[in-house]
């Protein structure tokens, strides 16, 4: 038998059954039983905004997979090319689809001359590399008139294949355009993490080969932030996508959410605390500072999480890997004692409140020369595969334009009162 809910309505005193499906509350179900009753949820916390067969993330056991694969052996095995393939595909690829992928990604990295040189290069030289991304990304659009088919398979893919291509290309090129650097044009034949290492630090060489041992750090990055299911950016990117804008317009608005401090940019916000903190004996103060209300601690708790994030294991070990090539960051002491006294104090234990993704990633990406103003676009670089996945998820889900209701909370009905005698 099928679980259910009782609610009576008291105004009527009517009882009504409510069937739950997958631990939840089909909405329109509930809206045939309950006409004019809504949900007032305005952080969606208690919303399923998606049905995806994408990311599973169990929060309380702190799990993450793609399409089934753990994280942690996707990080361990595989590259982020072929967990973008995953995420897009539903499936690993065979070594001959792997091999197309591959190809098509490597052939796309190019951006049109008027993109970088009409677009690009018009930003104040001190421009925020998430800002030139953000408005490149919408700019795309317009080179790609194409790309509004969205229901043609051919168009879908081949845009699809154009922006994981090209992120590595506007990111590198927002960022040397940023310290007054001459654009790097891409070298296919690098590999995917590579080829951006070597746009963002080639000077005079013919040739730019990075150590391996950081490539590969970037890669296992690159694969823990491909997908997180229905975090702000990737909702973001589903509620303008329901409206059939085109791929880069939506991948734009996804790219804006994920700018904001309490998202994409906790990364650089980490960097900041770790670096006001200054020295061991003041993180005891700058806790006690977090617990009195003043600030939060960045890098530490999640919404989903109520347990360690599983990402950020990963990542800590990428961490030590990394300094063993690059010397030790002088704010990682900082970073241990932040999060063993954390973890040990009541007022973080009883919230649950954990290191998530971000704590050690900005450590790795300073280690590696990023500067803090690259951490987001780090961040979405892969992220892109993720709200590309869920974009045409939600396409062939023939859903309903996003369209929430809300509670109006302001004053009645009154009349309009001439300037001069209000
Ligand atoms: N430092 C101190 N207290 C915190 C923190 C923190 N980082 N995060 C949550 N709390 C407290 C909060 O004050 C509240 O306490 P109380 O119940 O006494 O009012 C309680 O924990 C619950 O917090 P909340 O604001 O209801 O939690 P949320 O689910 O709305 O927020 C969050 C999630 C990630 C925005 C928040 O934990 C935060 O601001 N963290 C710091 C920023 C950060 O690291 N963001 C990166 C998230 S992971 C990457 C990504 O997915 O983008």
């Amino acid at each position: 038998m099928a679980e259910t809910i009782t609610i009576t309505d008291n105004r009527t005193g009517e009882a009504i059954e409510v069937p739950i499906l997958n631990g939840g509350i089909d909405s329109a179900e509930f809206a045939k039983l309950l006409p004019g009753v809504w949900f007032y949820d305005p952080s969606y916390g208690t919303t399923a905004g998606a049905s995806s067969a994408i990311t599973e993330l169990d929060g309380e056991a702190g799990v993450l997979r793609y399409r089934g694969y753990p994280i942690e052996q996707l990080a361990e095995h595989s590259t982020y090319l072929e967990v973008a393939y995953l995420l897009i595909h539903g499936d690993l690829p065979t070594t001959e689809q792997y091999d197309a992928w591959v190809h098509d990604i490597t052939y796309h990295t190019f951006i049109h001359e008027n993109v970088r040189k009409r677009f690009m290069e018009g930003f104040h030289h001190d421009a925020h590399p998430m800002g030139i991304l953000v408005s490149t990304l919408a700019a795309l659009s317009t080179f790609y008139p194409d790309a509004k088919d969205i229901f043609d398979p051919e168009s879908r893919y081949k845009q699809v294949i154009r922006l994981i291509a090209k992120m590595p290309t506007i990111a590198a090129g927002a960022h040397r355009h940023s310290v007054g650097m001459p654009f790097v044009y891409p070298d296919n034949n690098l590999d995917f993490c590579s080829n951006f290492l070597s746009m963002m630090w080639k000077v005079a060489e013919p040739h730019y080969e990075p150590d391996p041992v950081l490539s590969h750090a970037l890669d296992v990055l690159f694969i823990l932030h491909a997908d997180h299911e229905q975090n702000c950016s990737t909702t973001a990117m589903r509620v303008v996508g329901s409206s059939h804008a085109d791929p880069y317009s939506a991948t734009a608005a996804a790219a804006a959410a994920l700018y904001g401090p309490r998202h994409g940019g906790a990364n650089e916000a980490v960097i900041r605390m770790l670096t006001e903190i200054g020295s061991i004996e003041n993180v005891e103060p700058f806790i006690a500072d977090v617990k009195a209300g003043k600030g939060r601690l960045q890098g530490f708790g999640h919404r989903v999480y109520k347990n360690y994030d599983p990402r950020a294991k990963i990542i800590k070990d990428v961490a030590y890997e990394v300094f063993e090539v690059t010397g030790k960051s002088p704010l990682l002491d900082i970073a241990l004692k932040l999060e063993e006294t954390a973890l040990s104090d009541d007022y973080f234990i009883s919230r649950k409140l954990y290191p998530n993704v971000d704590f050690y990633s900005g450590l790795i990406y300073q280690a590696m020369n990023f500067p803090m103003e690259m951490f987001t676009v780090l961040f979405a670089i892969p992220r892109i595969s993720g709200w590309l996945s869920h974009w045409q998820e939600m396409l062939d889900q023939d859903s309903r334009i996003a369209r929430p209701r809300q509670l109006y909370a302001g004053p009645v009905a009154r009349d309009y009162v001439d300037v001069v005698d209000r």
